[in-house]
């Protein structure tokens, strides 16, 4: 209500508090307490976001769909982020820079004897040195065939199963890598392999029934085995476009950077890694749009951190940045895979035993974690992810970083066995979970937006 000061007695103490041509103090994310906030946070557009990012991520036919650095997909999913972060409040720019491309081709050859097979959908760079065996007996890997491990097993070795009879859960330390050979005769074809089943824990591949039988006999007839695996790549120039949105408000000195990675590892969607990270920030961007702060907030959408796991898109934003603007961070807070998984919060503090992130890393991961206790989630994991990634260049600044990564579990458990396969895909989002992280995010960011020191 404006009020006038004309003549008004009884406005007189009013007036003195409120002169004329007064503006109320911009709306900030706190004005209305956290369950307010929280009830801003739209289950559906964040599904709608992962939908949209699907639909602009492409693959050649019958290859598994990505975002890899260098595809027309990672860009054309830079222009759709971009797009969407379009408001009066807000300053949005791109940096494009070029890098080589990375890329697992998806038949590894293998060399036994004189004979060369081919293993396809290596499900991680594997090069070694190995002997290839079957599968045991007796610990429910694979009954069909008869073979006991040693009390010992060595680590170099590759158990050899068949699909869909044999259990796939080889816990690491048994072997280095498990071939599955088809449990029919229809060949295989790098396009066609299966993903590796989800729960392994080790590498997987695949091989056609006609190379697993061959292999068998020549076990059984007592012939060695050991051959060399060197998982083959190829690598071509390309450009990745890093995508940012600034806020106009907000103390300058006091940045807070938030991210999440646009482009995928090859042949795997991406949907929770790192698609939900991007919605994460683009829910976060559509409510923050009508707030102003104390402190600025610059919302910064990668180019890369999976291409020769260097972080490239970060490290060239790092690379350009002045003094004064790299003193300007505050912090940086990161988001991957929130959208399946174990809730898992970054370790600031280093109570897992890995490295503690710079000084007020310690602090976040509590401002994090004290939003799970209060929405009574307590099984919340610490993930030790602080000195590669895109933390590395904020780690390598020395500023506190922080954020939220689900996919990851621990060394031994992954999380989300769809991790980096083909079945990180839409029907595998655990809705409820991106809601809850989300909001996580938007009260934690409401926190340190207004403080003035961590
Ligand atoms: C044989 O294997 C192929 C490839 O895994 C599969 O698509 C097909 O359904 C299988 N056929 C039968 C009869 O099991
Ligand atoms: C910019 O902020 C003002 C003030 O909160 C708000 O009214 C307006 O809707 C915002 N603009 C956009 C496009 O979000
Ligand atoms: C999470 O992903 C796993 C596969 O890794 C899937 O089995 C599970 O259903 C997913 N959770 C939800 C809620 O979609």
């Amino acid at each position: 209500m404006r009020v006038s000061c004309i003549g008004i007695v009884l406005n007189a103490l009013l007036c003195a508090a409120v002169p004329h041509g007064y503006n109320p103090p911009p709306p900030n994310c706190g004005d209305h307490g956290p369950a307010y906030l929280d009830n801003q946070v739209s289950p559906a557009r964040l599904y709608q976001n992962l939908v949209d990012i699907r639909s602009r991520t492409n693959g050649r036919p019958h290859v598994s769909p990505d975002r890899a650095f260098g595809s027309p997909s990672a860009n054309q999913v830079s222009e759709w982020v971009y797009s969407r972060l379009d408001s009066p409040n807000y300053t949005r720019y791109t940096q494009q820079y070029s890098d080589t491309a990375l890329r697992y081709k998806l038949a590894t050859p293998f060399k036994v004897g004189t004979t060369t097979y081919e293993a396809f959908k290596m499900s991680a760079q594997f090069d070694a040195t190995v002997t290839i065996i079957k599968g045991p007996r007796g610990h429910g890997f694979c009954p069909n065939l008869q073979v006991q491990f040693d009390d010992n097993p060595p680590n170099n070795r590759v158990l050899l199963v068949e699909h869909n009879r044999c259990n796939t859960n080889v816990p690491l330390g048994f072997a280095s890598l498990i071939l599955i050979y088809n449990d029919n005769w229809t060949d295989w074809t790098p396009e066609t392999a299966p993903d590796p089943v989800p729960g392994s824990y080790i590498p997987v591949a695949y091989i056609n029934r006609g190379v697993g039988i061959d292999l068998i006999r020549r076990i059984n007839r007592g012939e060695s085995t050991e051959t060399k695996f060197i998982t083959p790549t190829v690598q071509f120039p390309a450009s990745g476009i890093n995508v940012f949105a600034k806020s106009k408000g907000g103390d300058e000195r006091r940045t807070i950077v938030l991210g999440a990675v646009l482009t995928t590892a090859p042949y795997t969607p991406g949907i929770n890694e790192d698609g939900s990270g991007i919605s994460l920030l683009l829910e976060l961007f559509d409510i923050f749009k009508n707030y102003f702060p104390h402190n600025k907030i610059l919302f910064a959408f990668w180019a890369d951190n999976v291409n020769f796991h260097d972080a490239s898109g970060a490290k060239y934003w790092g690379n350009h940045l002045t003094a004064t603007q790299k003193n300007n961070i505050f912090m940086y807070l990161h988001f991957q895979g929130v959208s399946n998984g174990t809730y898992g919060v970054l370790d600031g503090d280093g109570s897992s035993g890995l490295p503690p992130g710079p000084p007020g890393s310690g602090p976040i991961e509590t401002l994090f974690r004290d939003q799970y206790t209060h929405k009574g989630i307590n099984n919340v994991v610490d993930v030790g992810y602080l000195t590669y990634n895109d933390f590395g260049e904020f780690v390598s600044f020395g500023k506190p970083v922080g954020g939220l990564y689900d996919l990851f579990g621990d060394i031994l458990h992954p999380a989300f066995p769809c991790r980096t396969f083909r079945c990180d895909d839409l029907r595998n989002v655990d809705t409820h979970m991106l809601k809850i992280n989300t909001q996580v995010a938007a009260q934690v960011l409401c926190n340190v937006a207004n403080r003035n020191s961590i």
